[in-house]
């Protein structure tokens, strides 16, 4: 009796698990992937965390797994794909920070296209789906408001790096997708790296004075938007571009101004400057933002606006 108990139990698990995909990816102690890996929890997916380093997640959950796995070292990633062989494949793992691309070229070319060579090898021997998030940066901002099928020409290392990754995952023999999203905001977790609002409220609330773009334009993205918008694309197995932001179309001095109104700071704390004013190693793209409109049409994206994305984060 109690062997046949076991046994329905193995047989029920069994079951349960092929209902449920499992999920690896790369980046999870990142903006993104700390997100992506709460929400896919709470839809019941199986997740594998991957970063360099030691976890930043704290979760009990057994359906989350952690390994440490530098991107730029095949092998690492290997171990782990072969062991979990998950359906699914997100490569959020990137060097993000555009100035420091430029100063360190062949470090952001080895992390930010070779990883995407080894997310693609792996992917393709053990994951039958990719998805690889990429970056407005792609573009040159010369027209702004971007779609999927706009020319690319980046004006950075950065944004030519991720480029070349695009060009690697579009030569997948497995389906893929590719995720650009543009200026990503939200809750800023312990440890983790400042957005334009809470940056702006950092400062603000401390009276002290800040110096703000108003010749650049993005859509600013919300980060639960941007997890919720690849889960999506995972649920309808949907393939090619998706362009994932906000809808609101804002200058940083607007979105600053903003942060000011909402929170009733000294508005006179913002002083609007144009990009020259600024020394940055790494060129910006002046006019960036999307034109979602295809994935709201295919995927049922809907994006909150900045005014609530700022309520969410500042509460
Ligand atoms: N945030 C934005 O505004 C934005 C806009 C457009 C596109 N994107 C794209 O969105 C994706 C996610 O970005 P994010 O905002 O989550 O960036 P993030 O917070 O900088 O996270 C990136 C993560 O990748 C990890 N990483 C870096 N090098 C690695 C390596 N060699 N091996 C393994 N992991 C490595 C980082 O590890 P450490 O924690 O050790 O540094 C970090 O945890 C990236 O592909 C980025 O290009 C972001």
């Amino acid at each position: 009796m109690k062997t046949i108990a076991i046994g329905v139990f193995i047989f029920a698990e069994i079951i349960y698990q092929h209902g449920m995909k499992k999920i690896l990816i790369t980046g999870t102690n990142g903006m993104l992937g700390k997100v992506l890996v709460k929400q896919l929890l709470e839809k019941g997916f199986y997740v594998i965390g991957t970063s360099r380093g030691e976890c930043k997640i704290v979760c009990n959950s057994e359906k989350f797994k952690y390994y440490e796995v530098d991107i730029t070292d095949y092998f690492q990633l290997h171990d782990v794909l072969f062991d979990e062989r998950p359906e699914v494949v997100i490569h959020a793992a990137a060097m993000t920070q555009a100035d420091e691309c430029e100063l360190n070229k062949d470090k952001c070319w080895n992390v930010n296209q070779h990883g995407t060579v080894h997310a693609l090898v792996g992917a393709k021997m053990y994951s039958s789906f990719l998805i690889y998030v990429s970056t407005d940066f792609v573009f040159d901002g010369e027209k702004g408001m971007y779609k999927e099928e706009d020319e690319c020409r980046p004006v950075n290392w950065y944004g030519h790096c991720k480029l070349a990754g695009e060009s690697v995952i579009k030569d997948a023999e497995i389906p893929w997708s590719i995720v650009r999203t543009c200026l990503v905001y939200g809750e800023k977790t312990s440890g983790g790296r400042d957005n334009i609002i809470t940056w702006a409220d950092g400062k603000l609330s401390k009276h002290e004075k800040i110096k703000v773009v108003d010749d650049q334009v993005r859509t600013p993205t919300y980060i639960g938007d941007l997890a919720k918008g690849i889960i999506s694309i995972i649920e309808k197995k949907a393939t090619g571009i998706y362009h994932l932001s906000g809808k609101d179309v804002l200058t940083p001095y607007q979105m600053a101004k903003a942060v000011a109104k909402y929170k009733s700071y000294d508005e006179s704390l913002i002083e609007r400057v144009t990009a020259d004013t600024f020394t940055q190693p790494a060129k910006r793209p002046a006019k960036t933002g999307f034109v979602i409109d295809k994935a709201i049409n295919e995927l049922g994206y809907d994006p909150i606006s900045f005014a609530e994305g700022i309520k969410k984060v500042l509460g």
